[in-house]
């Protein structure tokens, strides 16, 4: 059933009927959850993804990313009532839903090739009364410049269907809980029309309910400044580690303490930031001459995975180590604790800051197979025997609850570069050199 234009409840009791048909584009970590939410609620969905694997799973009732919570009991029941399929054939449906990679190119420039591909995949389908809606993260002004002239471009005109951005605000690992009800739906429509009837779909799979927002342009603002605000936040974070460094504080404690006054939210320092989001939103706004702030702040964060080396690197030679052939061990891959996801990780600048000085990279991630840390250019370990130095790049839980001490009798100089603030200062009673982004 076509929903532009329906009442709210129209729309509410449509979905929860089983009338509204939702094709899903992109099956990744993010749309599957996306799929399964509506499918639970009692909508037909398919979810279009030219990758055959992930089809091939879903339809055999699996949960094609694992490491998403919540998911793995679900899926069987909803593909077995024939609530949720996928396929890499685009069908028609009532509502289009767009949640596909749109990462940056070499350039560091918004990568929008695949977007707007699926794009005009939807304008050959649409029908009058469809609602197009895009999740994906995209520069503002995108939707309205660059996407609505694509969806123009196909038999419909203005007014005859509906298009909204509503950004996915979620965060892998976590995303059926943060679709369902962990904060609000973000809703923006190129017409009033649109942002009513997205306001009533949403509302049926969240429950925190939706805030719709005066355009479609301040609804793509929304999610990319949430992220530009963490970065620069975390940008700050950096600088007052390094800051403490000249007074001899311990900077979390400080942090800890400051952020107890309601106004205080500073973010917590480290080896930097990764993922498809924080590292990758400040530059859909980047080259605007007033975003000087959010310039410098991506330098900070860039530059703390070669701080780290450079630690590693003074130290070596401090003790009158070669740096070349040195054992350097990388300890994390992943670019946040207990998600296997790698995406503009500090991991891999600090690898290559290494590499380029002759130095012997391992790398030791509870969450990666040895074969694909061999993969990525570095030797695969599971312990720190045998290296010059560890550097600690994500606080996997099991680094966290490592026993430092024994961990560390078998190594050629102990050692270890904290890029998380998760090693006990009072190692350094032991023999162990510790070395902090604080200077702590
Ligand atoms: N991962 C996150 O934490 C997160 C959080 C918030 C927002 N987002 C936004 O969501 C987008 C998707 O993120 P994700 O984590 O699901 O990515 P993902 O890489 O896990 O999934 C993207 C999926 O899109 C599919 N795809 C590629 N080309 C396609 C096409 N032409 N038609 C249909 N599907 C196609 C891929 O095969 C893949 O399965 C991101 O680019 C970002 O804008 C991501």
């Amino acid at each position: 059933m076509k929903i532009l234009g329906l009442s709210n409840d129209q729309i509410i009791a449509a979905v929860r009927g089983g009338q509204v048909r939702i094709a899903i584009f992109g099956m990744g970590k993010m749309g599957f959850p996306l799929a399964v939410a509506f499918a639970q609620e009692g909508a037909n969905v398919l979810g279009v993804d030219p990758n055959t694997a992930l089809v091939e799973a879903i339809n055999l009732g699996q949960n094609p990313h694992p490491l998403e919570g919540g998911l793995d009991d679900l899926v069987r029941p909803l593909v077995e009532r024939g609530k949720l399929r996928a396929s890499s054939a685009p069908k028609r449906a009532d509502v289009y839903i767009t949640l596909v990679p749109t990462v940056l190119d070499d350039n560091r420039q918004p990568a929008l090739g695949i977007l707007e591909e699926v794009m005009q995949t939807i304008t050959s389908l649409l029908e009058p009364g469809d609602l197009v809606i895009e999740e994906s993260t995209l520069p503002p002004g995108t939707c309205a410049k660059r996407l609505w002239p694509v969806l123009l471009g196909g038999a419909l005109s203005e007014g005859q269907f509906g298009f909204v951005h509503a950004p996915e605000r979620t965060m892998s690992g976590r995303a059926l809980e943060d679709i369902t009800g962990a904060y609000p739906k973000i809703v923006g429509g190129i017409d009033l029309l649109s942002t009513e009837a997205a306001t009533a779909l949403y509302s049926v799979i969240n429950s925190k309910g939706v805030i719709p927002v005066s355009s479609i342009t301040a609804a793509e603002a929304v999610k990319v400044f949430e992220g530009i605000y963490r970065d620069v936040n975390i940008a700050l974070a950096n600088e007052l580690a390094l800051l403490s460094g000249h007074y001899g504080l311990d900077v979390i404690e400080v942090i800890k303490a400051a952020n107890t006054q309601p106004y205080s939210h500073i973010h917590i320092p480290g080896a930097g930031v990764g993922g498809h989001c924080i590292p990758v939103y400040p530059y859909f706004v980047s080259e605007k001459p007033e975003a000087e702030l959010i310039r410098l702040a991506r330098q900070r964060n860039e530059g703390m995975p070669i701080r780290l080396v450079s630690m590693a690197l003074n130290e070596l030679q401090r003790r009158g180590i070669a740096w070349k052939g040195a054992k350097v061990l990388l300890m994390g891959i992943a670019f946040r604790p207990g998600v296997k996801e790698d995406r503009y990780s500090p991991f891999f600048p600090a690898r290559d800051a290494l590499l380029a000085e002759g130095v012997e990279v391992h790398a030791w991630d509870p969450l990666y197979s040895e074969e694909e840390i061999a993969t990525m250019g570095v030797i695969p370990a599971h312990s720190l025997a045998g290296m010059d130095v560890a550097i600690v790049i994500t606080d996997h839980e099991e680094f966290k609850e490592l026993d430092w001490l024994s961990a560390a009798v078998g190594m050629h100089n102990p050692v270890l570069v904290d890029g998380r603030f998760i090693l006990s200062p009072t190692l350094r009673e032991q023999n162990l050199t510790v070395l902090r982004l604080d200077g702590r």
